[in-house]
């Protein structure tokens, strides 16, 4: 089951989906035949788009001119396209006919290669203003130094990034306390020793949270002593060093003392004497450290001290966009971790943000003597390495969280997780992965009542619903570090949002801006009036309804902005366009060409990993200042800015709905960066009405989408349940299903029939595709019949397959043990080509689809001609545009397609008779993975470092993962060009942490050998 990498899946719910009567299409934006298709909804979590994606989303706001509009490029396109159908693949084309024969008896077939590219885009061209400057110079060509020093020249928004940065390197000072401490709980120190039986700090005027201030417990170490340490152990840390310096020692020794106290202190009764809330106080140095936190917040230490938390009951707590609920979460991971020695999972929603986890908290993990492990992707074991001494911590996205926790549960080790922490708790409410996140949910609350879960996020509303499931406490508060002023655009006149009135806003100041007419024409929603108030100097993310339109804006803003924008920070930008040719091999997006001499760039999923990196490292740095994005940036990573626009209000086709708006206002004034936040939505006169609906209604409610996604959902919650043995008769099915979302929703979510009638149809339908054996009634003496699983259901629940395609995936494994087709690895990778991608695959390629062909092998065959270059070539750009496909639905197909040959490999796993499959899925699970030439694989191992890092890495003379886990990150600063200080410490702290994890599972495993049986016959 394919996860995404960072997309939002917005599933409408039927009877709320609110279309936009769809804009005029303009003339001049002429798409292709395929492009003017809708997409249809994507796989699990994948972006909807078609392999042309660029062109599948036309642009509403089709007034701008587009890099489509470069004839030579579509040439270029075409050449290649050309020449790569007659000359370069005859051996695909060879290879594609015996496995489409093998596939489809009987299908004649005639090859006809035939490829439109070609599209009638129009170039406008507006008239350059006077007061503005068209600029079409390529930045790359002038080579001017940059005379200022950067650090002059940054905006001030981003000051405070690099003081952090200053800060981490510096390790021993402690920055001057923030004007916002004054809402921090320092300011309240009464309050808090009253309400703090925790801290013993407290009972001497000390402030408990204030990481600052002397603690008794500290006393033991010196200021100096425990810098020198601090140096000492950053280091050295867990490092395979043949010396061990004394100051190492010592510090661990302090540590593991501390660690100790914790410990006994849990253990023996419920009041918390650690000096960090029952932390060792090296944890407060380390948040200081690594993130720049000096205070917790009031909010944070209230909740952190909640009588319920402290019973260690389930806990739900909410808190808008940027009120700093990861710091509250990763507090009590670090409790379940260090004092009370369990395994911990923390649940979040994108690859993407599950790899910054992992290297956010690998540092930790270092210092503090834990393992980070991830599951993401291809990545992950199952079950995890029961680890001997070391604790662990999972960090997984929904899909690889349901596949480690059905492990634990196989293996009756389900209690060694001690707590269960889920980011963006909301998620329960969208589409498959909200079902299979409920599911995994639903199995932990059931199997292991020791298992403390949390939940957090910013956009809930039925509350009560998922605390009745949950069985939490909840927690809100309505604190936000940075005020965020909410304003709407509406012609020429600004307005204050404002609940209170009747159509959700009031007049607050008309737009002081000239526009001449042709600027007006250009520029009809005053984009650059409103960007231009706060660039360069401020950061600006403006949310667009599609990725052309992201691209589009972003172009025409860069058309009329005056040419000393160029100045701006003109080294680094052009060294980023540098950048981003290596990273495309030679190959650099025109619009991004023309954007980011200016500063300002895209960000949409079109973008390769590698790209999108670069782009979100540079905004965050100050070097880029205007990002024109699609939604997908609210869920992901954290990339905060002064103002930000919202283009319209929709997203793709469908009207905003109030969940999507907070996620991404929010990202407007963020905590530590900016000092102020500001969102303006451009509203057109005939939407005004969608205002009003937006400031008053609630936020979205939170349904259970077991019933929606039936295979995903209901009825793979049932194959497995019989499969792990948690429930295998019908009454106790229906047990658990009563203390599911679904349970708690029945009544609201399904009229016409019980919930006990949709559990029996649901296994009846199980029963009848062979997945499970046994007998469904009504009679009461069958609802104690037991259920068993047949071979096929637990391969396909252990392989996470959706049921939607086991039966067909078991029939094409079968028939590849006929005739597998081992001369290359096509046939394979057709085996393992995600079906869910297959609907969005539009081959160009007429002479298949005129015969009486089944489309969906077609289409995955067609993927797997993609899949097969790509591992050839290793090169994203050219093999997107040999199949005139974006090279985000490229990196986005390769990532699916590693992530579900992992899935097929643990479904062969279960079925003797595919035995053969295990040894080769294994090495193409691998080359999917990674992508790249082999000797880069072990650097890109390393979370985060993607193929152009590991390239300069490697060049560099870093080969291998000890290289990279024993380098000193000044040293690499120095050596790889755009490596910030911070990304060379993550690099090096995830790669010891890998190191480390790599020899604990050998030792765990020599331990294993070595052990001497205690049922040795003729020994007892
Ligand atoms: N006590 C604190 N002092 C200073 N900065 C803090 C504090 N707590 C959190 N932050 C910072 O605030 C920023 C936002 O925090 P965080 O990402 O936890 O927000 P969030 O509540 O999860 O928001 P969202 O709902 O958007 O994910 C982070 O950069 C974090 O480091
Ligand atoms: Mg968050």
């Amino acid at each position: 089951m394919a996860e995404p990498s960072l997309t939002v899946r917005r599933k409408s719910r039927s009877g709320s989906v609110r279309k936009r009567s769809r804009a005029p299409v303009q003339p001049s934006a002429v798409c292709s035949p395929v492009a003017r298709k809708r997409p249809s909804s994507g796989g699990e979590g994948l972006p909807a788009e078609t392999p042309c994606s660029n062109d599948s989303e036309e642009d509403m706001f089709g007034d701008y001119d587009s890099f489509y509009g470069n004839d030579s490029l579509l040439a270029q396109v075409d050449d290649v396209e050309h020449k790569y159908l007659q000359d370069k693949n005859t051996d695909i084309k060879a290879a594609g006919e015996i496995i489409l024969g093998n596939l489809q008896s009987g299908i004649h077939q005639k090859k006809q290669d035939y490829f439109s590219a070609s599209e009638n885009m129009v170039v406008l061209k507006a008239d350059k203003e006077d007061a503005f400057q068209t600029n079409e110079n390529d930045p790359v060509d002038s080579n001017q130094e940059l005379t200022e020093s950067i650090l002059d020249d940054l905006p001030s928004s981003q000051l405070l990034y690099f003081e952090k940065m200053d800060k981490l390197s510096s390790d021993s000072r402690i920055s001057p306390v923030s004007e916002r401490r004054n809402k921090c709980v320092n300011s309240s120190s009464d309050k808090i020793r009253s309400l703090s039986p925790f801290c013993p700090d407290a009972e001497h005027g000390n402030r408990p949270t204030d990481f600052s201030s002397d603690s008794k417990c500290d006393l033991f170490k010196t200021e100096s002593l425990k810098d020198h340490l601090k140096s000492a152990m950053t280091g050295n840390a867990k490092a395979q060093t043949l010396q061990v310096s004394k100051t190492k020692q010592l510090k661990e020794a302090v540590l593991s003392e501390e660690i100790c106290v914790a410990r006994k202190t849990i253990e023996s009764s419920s009041v918390d004497i650690g000096p960090f809330y029952g932390l060792p106080s090296k944890v407060k140095d380390l948040f200081r450290q690594f993130r720049g936190i000096e205070t917790l917040y009031e909010w944070q230490h209230d909740c952190l001290m909640l009588e319920s938390l402290q019973q260690r009951k389930n806990l739900i707590y909410s808190l808008p966009t940027s009120g700093g609920k990861t710091l509250v979460a990763e507090i009590i991971i670090l409790q379940e971790l260090l004092c009370r020695q369990k395994d911990v999972l923390m649940i979040l929603p994108y690859v993407a943000i599950v790899q910054e986890k992992v290297r956010g908290l690998s540092s930790f993990g270092i210092e503090l003597g834990f393992l980070v492990e991830e599951y993401a992707g291809s990545k992950g074991r199952f079950p995890p390495i029961k680890r001997r001494i070391k604790k662990s911590l999972y960090i997984a996205t929904i899909e690889k969280g349901h596949a480690l926790v059905n492990s634990l549960i196989e293996t009756e080790r389900i209690d060694d997780l001690g707590l269960v922490v889920v980011d963006e708790l909301h998620m329960l409410g969208e589409g498959s992965r909200g079902a299979t996140l409920e599911i995994t949910l639903a199995k932990i609350l059931y199997t292991s009542k020791n298992t403390q879960i949390i939940g957090m996020s910013a956009t809930l509303n039925n509350v009560g619903d998922l605390q009745k499931f949950l069985q939490a406490e909840y927690y809100t508060n309505n604190f936000r570090p940075v005020e965020l002023k909410e304003y709407v655009k509406i012609r020429d006149t600004i307005y204050a949002v404002d609940d209170k009135t009747e159509n959700g806003y009031t007049f607050s100041h008309l737009l002081n801006f000239k526009y001449s007419s042709n600027l007006e024409k250009a520029d009809p929603d005053h984009i650059i009036a409103l960007v231009t108030e706060v660039i360069p100097k401020y950061s600006c993310l403006i949310f667009c309804p599609t990725k052309k339109n992201c691209e589009n804006v972003a172009s025409m803003v860069c058309k009329y902005l005056k040419k000393e924008f160029r100045a701006h920070r003109e080294k680094e930008k052009q060294d980023l366009i540098k950048n981003l040719k290596n990273i495309g091999n030679g190959s650099v997006c025109p619009v991004l060409k023309q954007t980011i001499p200016f500063g300002v760039a895209y960000h949409h999923s079109g973008l390769t990993n590698d790209e999108r990196k670069s782009i979100e490292e540079a905004y965050s740095t100050g070097v880029l200042c205007l990002l024109a994005c699609t939604a997908t940036l609210a869920a992901g990573v954290n990339l905060p800015a002064r103002r930000v626009i919202l283009r319209a209000p929709y997203v793709a086709n469908d009207v905003l709905k109030k969940n999507q708006y907070k996620q991404m206002i929010g990202r407007a004034g963020r905590a530590g960066i900016d000092s102020a936040g500001e969102s303006i939505l451009i509203v057109q006169e005939k939407d005004k009405h969608l205002v009003q609906d937006l400031v008053n209604s609630p936020l979205e409610n939170c349904y259970s989408n077991l019933l929606l996604e039936l295979t995903k959902g209901m009825q793979s919650l049932l194959l497995s349940l019989v499969g792990l043995k948690i429930a295998v008769t019908c009454e106790e099915v229906d047990n658990f299903m009563c203390n599911t979302l679904l349970g708690v929703q029945q009544q609201l979510l399904s009229k016409e029939k019980s919930l006990s009638e949709i559990i029996r149809d649901g296994l009846e339908n199980l029963i009848e595709k062979g997945l499970l054996k046994g007998r469904i009634s009504e009679k009461d003496q069958d609802s104690k019949c037991i259920l068993t699983i047949t071979l096929l259901g637990k391969a396909t629940y252990k392989g996470s397959i959706d049921l939607a395609y086991c039966n067909l995936l078991y029939r094409e494994l079968k028939k590849g043990l006929e005739g597998l087709i081992l001369e290359s690895n096509l046939h394979l990778l057709y085996l393992a080509t995600p079906y869910d991608m297959t609907s969005n695959c539009s081959p160009d390629w007429m002479i298949y689809l005129r015969q009486n062909v089944d489309s969906a092998v077609v289409n995955r065959l067609y993927l797997s001609f993609v899949l097969y270059t790509l591992l050839k070539e290793t090169n994203i750009w050219s093999v997107s545009e040999k199949f005139n496909m974006s090279r985000g639905y490229v990196q986005n197909l390769l990532n699916s397609a590693a992530s579900f040959a992992s899935c097929v490999l643990h479904f062969c796993e279960e079925l003797e008779e595919f035995w053969v499959y295990k040894a080769l899925l294994t090495e193409l699970t691998k080359q999917l993975t990674y992508c790249v030439k082999t000797e880069l694989i072990p650097l890109m191992e390393v979370a985060g470092v993607l193929e152009a890092r590991a390239k300069q890495l490697y060049n560099a003379g870093y080969k291998t993962l000890a290289h990279l886990a024993n380098a000193n990150p000044e040293t690499l600063v120095k050596m790889i060009e755009h490596l910030s200080r911070r990304q060379a410490k993550q690099i090096v702290s995830s790669a010891k942490m890998l190191l480390s994890e790599k020899a604990e599972a050998l030792q765990e495993e020599v331990e294993e050998l070595l052990k001497v049986p205690t049922n040795i016959p003729g020994t007892y």
